[in-house]
């Protein structure tokens, strides 16, 4: 069975609404896929090596990528390197005022990586909406079910 691993950093009321609705569709909506959710801090190299795909959903905080998910990649990235090229990933980045450090740096890490972003980075840009937990859990599916189906 393939496994997706969900990456997941989720600071706000906000942003566990989104975590939690994402995990709920990716449990009710796949049936052969082991999918396991964490949050940056507690993911290690490893989880990565046994993935087939991964999700990873941040914030951006100060222009960048949040703390804890850098610290993710600053713990994990020579562990990586060369080990997962092609990975498919799908990245959301819930941005209250701008997003675009935050892409800037992940499109940076994912091409150094060589992992295969399967869809733009979807920034969730501005004043909190519930379409957002929408896009974010379209974006999951997507992925989710492109492994399931073997087209990833
Ligand atoms: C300390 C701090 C710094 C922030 N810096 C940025 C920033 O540089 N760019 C941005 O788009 N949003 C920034 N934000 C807003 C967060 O992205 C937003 O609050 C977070 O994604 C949670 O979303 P929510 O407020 O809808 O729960 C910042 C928030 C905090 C608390």
């Amino acid at each position: 069975m393939k496994k997706l691993q969900c990456i997941i950093h989720a600071p706000s009321k906000n942003t566990l609404l989104i975590k939690q609705k994402v995990t709920d569709a990716l449990i009710e909506k796949t049936s052969n896929l082991d999918i396991s959710i964490s949050s940056p801090f507690e993911t290690n190299a490893k989880d990565i090596l046994e993935a087939d795909g991964l999700l990873i959903g941040t914030t951006e905080n100060l222009a960048s990528m949040a703390g804890a998910t850098k610290d993710f990649f600053d713990r994990t990235y020579y562990d990586l390197l060369g080990k997962k090229e092609g990975l498919p990933i799908v990245i959301w980045v819930r941005a209250g005022h701008d997003g675009t450090g935050t892409v800037k740096q992940l499109t940076g890490i994912i091409t150094g990586l060589r992992w295969k972003l399967v869809q733009k980075i979807l920034v969730c840009h501005g004043e909190w909406s519930k379409r957002f937990i929408d896009e974010c859990t379209e974006l999951g599916l997507g992925l989710a079910i492109g492994l399931e189906s073997n087209i990833y």
